[in-house]
């Protein structure tokens, strides 16, 4: 029994057909509205059309109508397993029902005043009983922000303006250079390569005095050595400067505590988004008692960075891993979702395509970009979304019955994609 009734009957398809154009529920219609009003169609990158499904092609849903568990219902009335769940910010599903009543309630008491909530006190405390380096907290929207906080935290504390690190750490100019920077905006920023310990070591040595921070991104595709982790941290208590993790894919899916908290090496600031609010906007940056302190000296705040509903949102996503072990489940789930899909690969002799990743957060790698387009097109016909060039997110959402249906829906597409190529 689908979640939702497909929308596809004679009589709404005739009530649609007399819809005017600006309500109409046409996919087509609705990318072409974006592309007219959103520069590239989307204002989260990967939702843009050609991230979704590969530059110039012109299938498949952009926009959706509503969602539940792991099932969407896009424009076109297509009922959708998503795979992507939302680029990994809901793990406990879509509208979980405690998540949902704790942000409505939250609304109806009254998301901001002049006053700050309650709620930021209480998930603070919460916060940090459960991520090891977590004695203070500073909440944001975005991960962005919080990692640019954490940077600017560190600098700070230290006095210093040099920073390592390796990982996507969101849009903001402090570490990566885009069109409408100035040339200098990320000229104290020095990229080095993921799990090179020898890389990282050199780094350091070499910036020594001026290094304000290492922040990594400590799972990239693979879990990292623990000697690059420890090279991190031996360098940043050596030379005086800051460690971060970004745990914003991490935090609350690998364990609760992030990364951190899975591999015992404890780092002096951390930042958390995503799964942390289950689809609501609340990011923070957390971190030990003396660093967190030089949030006072700068500037970082934001008007709504207190709201109450996401808040709430965070405050029923950690009773959640309260009184279950979402983070085992989501190991569990996601090795379940690798093994169906490494299945349909496998048995339906399709070539190069590989499943990859870690199972919280899992990806197709293939060889060549149209193959992956047209794969992505043959699964949705199907009725699965699956994620292009990134990771797929397990949810507690995605049952035995769910990923037998992804098990079938790959099937066919790997079958026909090979029978396409032969
Ligand atoms: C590791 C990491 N850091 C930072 C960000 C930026 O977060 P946001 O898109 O919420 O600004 C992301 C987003 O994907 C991320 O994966």
């Amino acid at each position: 029994m689908p979640f939702f009734s497909n929308r596809d009957t004679d009589d709404e398809a005739a009530e649609e057909a007399a819809e005017p154009e600006e309500i109409s529920s046409d996919g087509t219609t609705w990318r072409v509205r974006a592309a007219d009003l959103i520069p590239g169609g989307a204002s989260t990158g990967s939702k843009r059309p050609d991230a979704l499904y590969g530059p110039e092609t012109s299938f498949g849903p952009t926009h959706f109508e509503r969602a539940v568990g792991c099932r969407l219902v896009s424009t076109d009335g297509a009922e959708l397993i998503d795979c992507s769940m939302a680029l990994g910010a809901v793990a406990l599903g879509y509208v979980e029902p405690s998540v949902t009543e704790a942000v409505i309630n939250a609304a109806r008491a009254g998301n901001v005043t002049g006053l700050s909530h309650t709620l930021e006190v209480e998930v603070a405390e919460r916060l940090t009983a459960v991520i090891p380096c977590a004695e203070q907290v500073r909440f944001l929207k975005t991960g962005a922000e919080a990692v640019a906080a954490a940077v600017r935290i560190a600098r700070a504390h230290t006095g210093r303006s040099h920073v390592i690190g390796c990982g996507y750490f969101g849009w903001l100019g402090w570490w990566k250079g885009a069109t409408g920077l100035p040339a200098g905006a990320h000229a104290d920023f020095e990229t080095i390569p993921f799990d090179d310990a020898q890389a990282l070591h050199e780094a350091a040595k070499r910036s020594s005095g001026k290094l304000a921070a290492i922040v990594l991104e400590p799972v990239i595709e693979r879990l990292p050595s623990e000697e690059w982790l420890n090279v991190a941290r031996r360098a940043c208590d050596n030379y005086g400067a800051v460690l971060i993790f970004d745990e914003i894919k991490t935090g609350f899916r690998i364990r609760q505590g992030g990364y951190q908290e899975y591999s015992g090496i404890t780092p002096d600031l951390a930042t958390f988004g995503k799964a942390m609010a289950n689809g609501f906007p609340l990011a923070a940056v957390v971190g030990k008692r003396d660093v967190m302190d030089a949030a006072r000296s700068t500037w970082i705040s934001s008007t709504l960075a207190g709201e109450g509903c996401a808040l709430a949102a965070a405050g029923a996503v950690l009773d959640w891993h309260e009184r279950a072990e979402v983070s085992e489940a989501l190991w569990s789930i996601g090795g379940d979702m690798m093994a169906a899909v490494s299945r349909a690969v496998t048995a339906s002799r399709v070539k190069g395509v590989s499943v990859e990743g870690i199972a919280p957060m899992w990806f197709l790698r293939f060889d060549d970009a149209h193959r992956e387009s047209r794969f992505l097109e043959l699964a949705l016909e199907e009725g699965v979304l699956f994620k292009r060039g990134a990771y797929n997110f397990a949810s507690l959402a995605h049952d035995d019955d769910t990923i037998a249906a992804i098990e079938g829906a790959a099937s066919a597409a790997f079958v026909a994609l090979r029978e396409e190529a032969n």
